[in-house]
């Protein structure tokens, strides 16, 4: 939203979700009426109590910006109320490098915003929260972050922190035990969810049990920037509806749950390539419907739509990124007789560097990353190719792919990247005119 509001008010939050007919005031609480002829714009020109702690955002910050090092707001005691202007003081202990903000100086009033205990607690629903602005909701999801809490409520919407690290310890596979409990609840499953640490988890419970109890379709929409966690998120969340149970409707296939999350490596493996903010960042779209029995709520099936996938990567990509893993994965993970039959080895028989080809030539494998004592480190992601190959061709035979057409698509994967290798004579094109096709002038790969 423009303006000094910086965000919905929190009695703009409460609108939207008593509209949605969720959240705290959906189910009827007092408050909700008294709190929006009351609730002042977040920013506007409250009287500043002397010695208030209060936000105060800081111009210079420039969200779009990533390298953008400036804090966005800073804590700060309020010395002077003047009206349009406050003087200020950081409060005590905090660190600022910027000389500007030393000692006291002065902040437009429409920049300051109001602190909220609250959220300097660090709590699972933001709805919650007494003084709802930009900087408060920041605060709480930082104050959780350092707990390894990443996920927090907004009433319905669940907002997941990438934590940059496997969480295996905090949330292992057996807490999906836990969430079961809501689509156990005879009643109140809402408060049993919120009951129930925030989690992806929660989130694909409650949408299972409103399913079978309004008999209605749900979704559950997942949205963020490139590197922020949605493939992640689709994961647990596909791993939890599956983990209900599932039947299967042809019994001479493997279970119908391991089938269904089988399919993610190999949309990973052809949909997903290496950009510059994500290592593993999906250049499609998908749409997921999982489909249940109405009265046992098992798993029935599945679809999967993909769209908008990017073509244009396939014949190159800047020089900070690379190519589709697929290709990385055959080249280096295929069993050595494959390889041969697909032109992955070179003429003394090792295999070939990916740089031996045209499409491939300009990627970049190597990976930054910090290790655990904070130096950076460097690596190709051969070993992880290796690994996630090995886990392609699992997923596979999981799905029921009969072997020659496995060996299809390598066939096909392999052709497009000898493509590469083609060399055409733009002198014979003639743009369709005769229907004659382009010469060749390279005889190497065909
Ligand atoms: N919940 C999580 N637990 C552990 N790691 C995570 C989690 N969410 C994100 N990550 C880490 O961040 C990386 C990027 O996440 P992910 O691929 O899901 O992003 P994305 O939103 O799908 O990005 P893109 O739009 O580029 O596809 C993951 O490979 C993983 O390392
Ligand atoms: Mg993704």
């Amino acid at each position: 939203m423009e303006g000094p509001a910086e965000f919905l008010t929190r009695t703009e939050i409460l609108d939207i979700f008593r509209l949605a007919g969720v959240g705290p005031d959906a189910a009827g609480k007092k408050g909700a009426a008294k709190d929006k002829d009351k609730a002042p714009a977040a920013g506007s020109s409250i009287p500043k109590e002397v010695g208030a702690r209060v936000w105060f955002k800081n111009a210079e910050h420039n969200e779009a910006d990533q390298d953008n090092v400036e804090k966005p707001f800073y804590q700060a005691k309020v010395l002077e109320d003047k009206g349009a202007k406050c003087s200020l003081q950081l409060w005590d202990g905090e660190a600022c490098k910027e000389a500007k903000f030393l000692g006291v100086f002065e902040a437009e009033t429409q920049h300051i915003l109001e602190w909220s205990d609250m959220a300097q607690a660090g709590i699972s629903d933001m709805i919650e929260i007494d003084e709802l602005n930009h900087a408060t909701i920041l605060w709480n999801l930082h104050q959780r972050y350092f707990k390894d809490d990443i996920y927090t409520y907004v009433g319905p919407t669940l907002l997941a922190v990438n934590p940059f690290m496997a969480l295996d310890a905090k949330y292992p596979p057996s807490v999906i035990e836990d969430y079961k409990q809501i689509m156990q609840a005879e009643e109140n499953y809402l408060e049993v969810m919120r009951s129930l640490p925030a989690h992806t988890y929660a989130v694909a419970a409650y949408a299972h049990k409103q399913l079978i109890v309004t008999k209605t379709r749900q979704a559950i929409v997942i949205a963020g920037e490139s590197g922020a966690g949605k493939t992640e998120a689709a994961k647990l969340a596909m791993a939890f509806l599956t983990a209900l149970g599932s039947k299967n409707v042809d019994e001479s296939k493997g279970p119908l749950a391991t089938r269904i999350l089988s399919t993610n490596p190999v949309l990973e493996a052809f949909g997903n390539s290496r950009t510059a903010r994500n290592d593993n960042s999906s250049r499609f779209g998908k749409y997921i419907k999982l489909y249940f029995d109405k009265e046992d709520g098992l798993c029935v099936g599945a679809e999967n739509k993909n769209y908008l996938l990017e073509k244009s990567r396939v014949i190159g990509c800047t020089p900070v990124e690379r190519n589709y893993h697929i290709f990385f994965f055959i080249l280096r993970g295929a069993p050595d007789a494959t390889a041969k039959r697909l032109g992955m080895n070179d003429a003394k028989g090792a295999r070939k560097h990916y740089s031996a080809f045209r499409y491939l030539a300009t990627c970049n494998d190597i990976r930054t990353f910090k290790d655990k004592d904070g130096n950076e480190k460097k690596e190709s992601m051969e070993a992880r190719d290796l690994k996630d190959y090995a886990e392609l061709a699992a997923a596979f035979v999981s799905l029921g792919f009969p072997q020659p057409e496995i060996d299809a698509i390598h066939d096909v994967t392999a052709a497009a990247l000898h493509c590469g290798e083609l060399v055409l004579d733009p002198s014979t094109f003639d743009d369709g005119k005769a229907n004659t096709p382009v010469s060749i002038t390279s005889t190497a790969v065909v």
